[in-house]
């Protein structure tokens, strides 16, 4: 059964759907990583984000494939590993702007349209449920406050950066960087959710789920239970 998984940025997605992609033997696939490398191919490329034709003009020179290493995803940039190289602030402008492009959107689609043919999978994006995989077996929208968001892209910067987060109490600087997280958080799920193309929006046939107040584990839990019910009823 393939699992979709959309909401915003920062709802847990990604963590969530490798948990529930390792406890059913699916295979996760991170569609935002793909957004991720093509853009910054663009950047490499100089593209301006808002430009339009001169994204379409370098789209054949692209080719992304997805390798899977131990179970963990990596993204191939024309035979490049760039999976390192996804998570900075450019990157994810960059692939918030090119990603309302429809060329960009029907190329990647097309590809995860055809991994999700080969095997059974856990995806998670922005258009996963209403678009790539309509007749998904289960389909989540993950959701949480831009607030709480905020907070937990903090928290995994500063755990990147070495930082022990065990008892963290957030100093005026820490809050400071926390508001600007959330005003950028704020303007690319307006983005996201605005575009022409796609727009980030619930399936009508999908379960919401808050997971402001509650642990990784449980809403994994709680995912696998419904998957669980579904399959039976499948
Ligand atoms: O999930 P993420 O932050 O890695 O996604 C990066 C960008 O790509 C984000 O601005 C939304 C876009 N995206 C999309 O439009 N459709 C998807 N299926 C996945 C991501």
């Amino acid at each position: 059964m393939n699992i979709a998984i959309d909401g915003p940025a920062g709802a847990g997605k990604s963590t969530i759907a490798k948990e529930v992609a390792r406890k059913l033997g699916n295979i996760y696939v991170d569609t935002g990583a793909m957004y991720r490398a093509l853009a910054l191919f663009l950047i490499r490329k100089g593209v301006d984000g808002e430009d339009g034709e001169a994204i379409e003009k370098h789209l054949d020179e692209v080719d992304i494939t997805l390798s899977y290493e131990g179970g963990s995803q990596h993204v191939i940039l024309n035979g490049e590993d760039v999976t390192g190289c996804l998570r900075t602030p450019e990157v994810s402008d960059m692939a918030s702007r090119s990603s309302a492009n429809r060329r960009v959107r029907e190329k990647l689609v097309e590809l995860q349209q055809k991994l999700a043919k080969t095997t059974p999978v856990v995806m998670d994006g922005r258009d996963i449920g209403t678009v790539v995989l309509p007749d998904a077996g289960l389909k989540i929208y993950l959701t949480a406050s831009p607030h709480v968001r905020a907070v937990r892209r903090y928290m995994e910067m500063a755990e990147r950066a070495g930082t022990d987060t065990g008892s963290f109490a957030p100093s005026p600087e820490d809050e400071a960087q926390i508001a600007l997280i959330e005003s950028e958080i704020r303007e690319r799920d307006y983005r996201d959710t605005h575009r022409e193309n796609s727009p980030l929006r619930k399936a009508e046939d999908a379960v919401v789920v808050d997971t402001s107040l509650l642990s990784i584990g449980e809403v994994v839990a709680e995912i696998l239970k419904m998957a669980g019910e579904r399959d039976g009823r499948l």
